[in-house]
């Protein structure tokens, strides 16, 4: 399989325990190249734009508000096959129901905040990438 890219957001929980060091370093441990990375803290437009998916779900306001908390760590990768080996390295979405090993096991605390964010397709991937990075941004 050829290259694909996705995007990593370690979001404010994670930051906060000081555990985005660890979880980038598994994603390199992992395979994957680092095309992009920056720390940022999203305002309330910015988190919202980027959950809009979510938007009529109950948990929306929550994870607004979670996603603006503090600093995210957000991060460009690509690897082959990447969508699919970056969900699997980082677990279910509920830390509860994820695989042992897995970031979100090892570093989550529940379903809101559950350590890092994953894009569900490669398409996905790309239009998430685009929220935080320009195409120059990337090498
Ligand atoms: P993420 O991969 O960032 O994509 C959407 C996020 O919504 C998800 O991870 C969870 O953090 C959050 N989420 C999903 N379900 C729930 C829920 N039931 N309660 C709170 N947050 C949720």
């Amino acid at each position: 399989m050829s290259a694909q890219r996705t995007l990593c957001i370690v979001k404010p929980d994670a930051v906060e325990k000081k555990k985005q060091g660890a979880i980038i370093q598994r994603l390199l441990d992992e395979g994957f190249s680092i095309l992009g990375m920056r720390q940022v803290r999203l305002s309330r437009p910015q988190a919202e734009a980027f959950y809009a998916v979510h938007k009529e779900r109950p948990f929306f306001d929550e994870l607004c508000t979670f996603m603006t908390r503090g600093p995210v760590v957000a991060a460009a990768l690509e690897r082959d096959n990447a969508v699919q080996h970056y969900r699997d390295v980082i677990g279910a979405t509920d830390p509860a129901k994820a695989k042992e090993g897995t970031i979100r096991k090892l570093y989550g605390t529940d379903v809101g905040e559950n350590a890092v964010h994953g894009s569900d397709s490669q398409e996905n991937g790309l239009i998430e990438i685009s929220f935080f990075f320009a195409g120059c941004d990337l090498a």
